[in-house]
């Protein structure tokens, strides 16, 4: 069990992978392309976590700030958000570690502080030059259904306003790196059948993810059996993606995680208004998804031999994902469809199979 604030927590080797190969990989391509035009090149990361994070060896690796701050070129400016009970211990060691560095740390739910995060921001630079006129990456990762859809919206519009000293970034929204948590929504919604139905209060976080009602459909798809497996938990990535490219963002992605059992974890989001960012995303992609098996690897071996078993799995699913690198962590950018229920009522749900409309969890 995680206790509440974090401590002693271990991570896993995909939650690892997400911090310390994909982030990782992005920062510095990102910061590069940026670097050449840009005089400010912001951060801003709305579920900190703490300065360094512990692997599932016990053996600690940087947290997403410190990475951020270390990236070379810089970003010039960054905020980060986390709990109260975190905060503190962030901020002293990254001002011990970055001394003269602008950065602010935000104590406290971002849902309810990213204003106050954005007006420091803003507070950096003036009405003709500043953080909000340049590119900025936002890092969005929580631990299961915490980010609201209005924190997103408040970030995808806080740049490229209009300014006729800034050409460049007119209409360029910040680029989003968000964790969809694929795995805690099927905790969240029960889907099985004969598993009981959602409360209306874990349907209004759900809301309050989405900002809106609209994957209500999708539930009601999945509990009346016209979509099932695993599959259908693919409509809810696609409708996030909807949802932002309605937000203006011109291209979307979801990389999707995926455990040893083969069972979806989370989905790594992106979207951006500029082609360069998604060429960088797949090139970091295709080299990070090398790297996860032999993390996942590295963890089992790891744990078999202190006697901590990671999962009832066979080898055989190691070896079989081991050939397939790709299936760790696929990437998805072929336009995203609306859910359509009509296009399933028709069929039951094993000619959906026979149609390879749904398929089961392998
Ligand atoms: C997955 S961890 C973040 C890991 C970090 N981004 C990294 O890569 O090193 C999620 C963090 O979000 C924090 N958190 C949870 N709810 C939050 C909220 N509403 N606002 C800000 N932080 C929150 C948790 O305390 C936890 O440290």
């Amino acid at each position: 069990m995680t206790p509440p604030d974090g401590a002693g927590r271990q991570w896993h080797a995909w939650s690892v992978w997400k911090t310390r190969v994909l982030l990782n990989g992005y920062l510095p391509a990102y910061a590069k392309a940026c670097a050449k035009k840009a005089t400010h090149i912001t951060f801003i990361d709305g579920f900190a976590g703490t300065a360094d994070s512990t692997d599932w060896n016990g053996e600690s690796f940087l947290g997403s700030p410190r990475l951020a701050l270390r990236t070379n070129p810089r970003f010039t400016h960054a905020v980060f958000f986390e709990l109260p009970q975190k905060a503190e211990a962030l901020d002293q060691s990254l001002h011990s570690e970055f001394p003269g560095r602008q950065f602010h740390v935000v104590a406290g739910d971002c849902n309810q502080k990213i204003q106050e995060g954005l007006a420091w921001l803003r507070s950096q630079g003036s009405p003709t030059s500043g953080p909000q006129l340049g590119p900025v990456l936002a890092f969005l990762d929580p631990d299961a259904l915490e980010l609201e859809w209005t924190t997103v919206e408040a970030i995808a519009g806080w740049t490229g306003q209009r300014n006729p000293g800034d050409y460049h970034r007119r209409g360029k929204k910040p680029e989003l790196l968000v964790l969809f948590p694929t795995g805690p929504m099927r905790r969240t919604l029960p889907a099985d059948k004969g598993a009981k139905e959602a409360g209306e209060t874990r349907k209004q976080q759900v809301d309050r993810l989405f900002g809106g009602r609209d994957w209500r459909a999708i539930y009601q798809a999945q509990r009346a059996g016209l979509i099932q497996g695993e599959s259908a938990w693919m409509h809810y990535v696609e409708l996030y993606r909807l949802r932002l490219l309605a937000l203006g963002y011109e291209y979307t992605s979801a990389i999707e995680v995926r455990n040893t059992s083969n069972v979806v974890l989370y989905h790594m989001v992106f979207a951006t208004c500029h082609p360069a960012g998604a060429r960088i995303m797949k090139a970091v992609q295709e080299n990070a998804r090398k790297v996860l098996p032999a993390m996942v690897q590295e963890e089992k071996r790891a744990r078999r031999q202190s006697g901590r078993r990671l999962f009832e799995e066979s080898d055989a699913d190691l070896d079989r994902y081991a050939e397939a690198p790709s299936k760790w962590a696929q990437l998805f950018d072929e336009p995203p469809q609306p859910f359509d229920p009509s296009r399933f009522q028709l069929a039951s749900a094993s000619e959906q199979l026979a149609m390879g409309l749904a398929f089961d969890d392998a």
